[in-house]
């Protein structure tokens, strides 16, 4: 295996997880990039369901050291579930390192998140309510903390004088809500400082790039999706990191020579969570069916997705601004009962008939956008059991040549069912 990032593609929940688990088999190192608990990965090994938020998945193997890197940011209350509920299932977490740079969500992150939403009203994001955009905020105000404050506690106690005035400032007199005392932080700082102690390796940068000149194999794990990238995605609808391959660089402290191959993640249709442009959304029974049959809903929030046909001008986008060089395309098998299956190859302008082939990114001109489609006649066999490409039916492939062509990027894996048997590798 060559040193590979896997990249969301879409808007998140392409099913990154399904595809990172089956690298992690070849890898040595799995680094976790960029965003914090907002993700919910869902990995099916031997039929028992396995849902990771913070944890790269590729803790399910033995053996393989799995970092949380320095672009994330932990909550750190969430990290102990997801640990604690591996340890009940028989899961070894002693290889989980945590880089000492990621940054935490604090507890007033997430009232912060909460009222924001609230306050934007009818302009809400639809976050996950998770805390991570003011977590992300504070780093970018340098206000934030980070794993490595936990350990000195004069840094911690300064740090804290610091930001805590002005958080309480924002709780209080902008949102109405409780301040927190010193205290309540303190405690908080210490309690995490002692359970996250036998994770927390301070050598880890000489250890990462050790590795990375011994030739040890690293797969670089992304979250969230690149239409959700604080800058390329749908601002302001979007998260608030780089999902994009880009971010495995900033994210990890290892280098830009270190990434040999960009796997972007893309679903065969297209979904979305909370709110946003969504030029291909289905709000018919089509949409309907494509969400109960790809049991379309958020495994971080529970949401119901919203779902669409692919979107070529997005995808195409998404191959430049990640750099992708292959392509993972999953839930094929969703089409198996559809007698057509469309492709937005384009986007029409309403008002004058001008052809998009590209995305445009000022989303205040979606609204008067429609999607150009191309029709693709359904397969009407079920292809979960295929075990390669050549066992996939013909307008199978006509659909899946159609989306090389278009992007111009070539697919190497295609997954037709939730377990790692169910991909055809090409
Ligand atoms: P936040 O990341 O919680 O701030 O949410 C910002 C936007 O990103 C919202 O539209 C969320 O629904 C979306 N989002 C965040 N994480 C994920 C994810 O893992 N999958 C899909 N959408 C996500």
């Amino acid at each position: 295996m060559k040193n590979t990032v896997v990249v969301g593609a879409q808007w998140g929940d392409e099913g990154k997880a399904k595809i990172t688990d089956l690298l992690a088999g070849e890898a040595d190192i799995i680094i976790r990039y960029q965003g914090g608990c907002n993700a919910g990965h869902t990995v099916v090994v031997d039929g028992e369901t396995y849902k990771f938020h913070l944890i790269p998945s590729g803790i399910l193997y033995d053996g393989k050291t799995c970092v949380i890197g320095a672009g994330t940011v932990i909550n750190p209350v969430v990290l102990e579930e997801e640990l604690e509920d591996l340890k009940k299932r028989g899961v070894s977490t002693k290889n989980l390192k945590i880089c000492q740079l990621a940054h935490i969500t604090m507890p007033y992150h997430i009232d912060l998140d909460g009222a924001d939403e609230l306050l934007l009203g009818n302009n809400k994001i639809g976050t996950t309510k998770r805390g991570i955009g003011p977590t992300y905020t504070d780093k970018m105000a340098r206000l934030g903390f980070r794993i490595e404050d936990l350990y000195d506690e004069e840094l911690l106690l300064s740090k804290i004088e610091r930001a805590l005035p002005i958080k309480n400032a924002q709780l209080e007199k902008i949102y109405g809500l409780k301040p927190y005392s010193k205290e309540q932080i303190l405690e908080f700082c210490h309690y995490y400082r002692d359970y996250l102690k036998p994770y927390v390796d301070m050598d880890l940068l000489p250890f990462l790039e050790k590795s990375r000149k011994a030739g040890k194999k690293i797969l670089f794990e992304g979250a969230q999706g690149v239409m959700l990238d604080i800058d390329f995605g749908t601002y302001p609808y979007v998260t608030s990191s780089n999902p994009i391959g880009g971010g495995a660089v900033t994210g990890t402290a290892l280098g830009i020579n270190s990434v040999d191959e960009v796997i972007g993640v893309f679903k065969a249709y297209i979904t979305r969570v909370g709110e946003g442009p969504f030029m291909t959304e289905l709000l018919d029974d089509e949409g309907e069916k494509i969400q109960s049959i790809g049991k379309e809903f958020g495994v971080t929030t529970g949401r119901k997705r919203r779902c669409g046909w692919f979107d070529l001008p997005i995808a195409k986008y998404s191959a430049q601004v990640s750099g992708l060089t292959g392509i993972a395309l999953t839930k094929l098998d969703v089409f198996d009962s559809f007698d057509k299956i469309k492709l937005c190859v384009a986007y029409k302008d309403k008002r004058d008939g001008h052809i998009y082939d590209n995305y445009p990114t000022n989303i205040n001109l979606h609204k008067y956008l429609e999607p150009v489609y191309r029709v693709f006649d359904g397969w009407k066999t079920d292809i979960s059991k295929a075990k390669s490409y050549n066992d996939l039916p013909e307008n199978a492939k006509i659909y899946l040549k159609e989306i090389e062509k278009l992007t111009d990027v070539p697919i190497k894996i295609i997954s037709v069912g939730p377990d790692r048997e169910q991909t055809i590798f090409i």
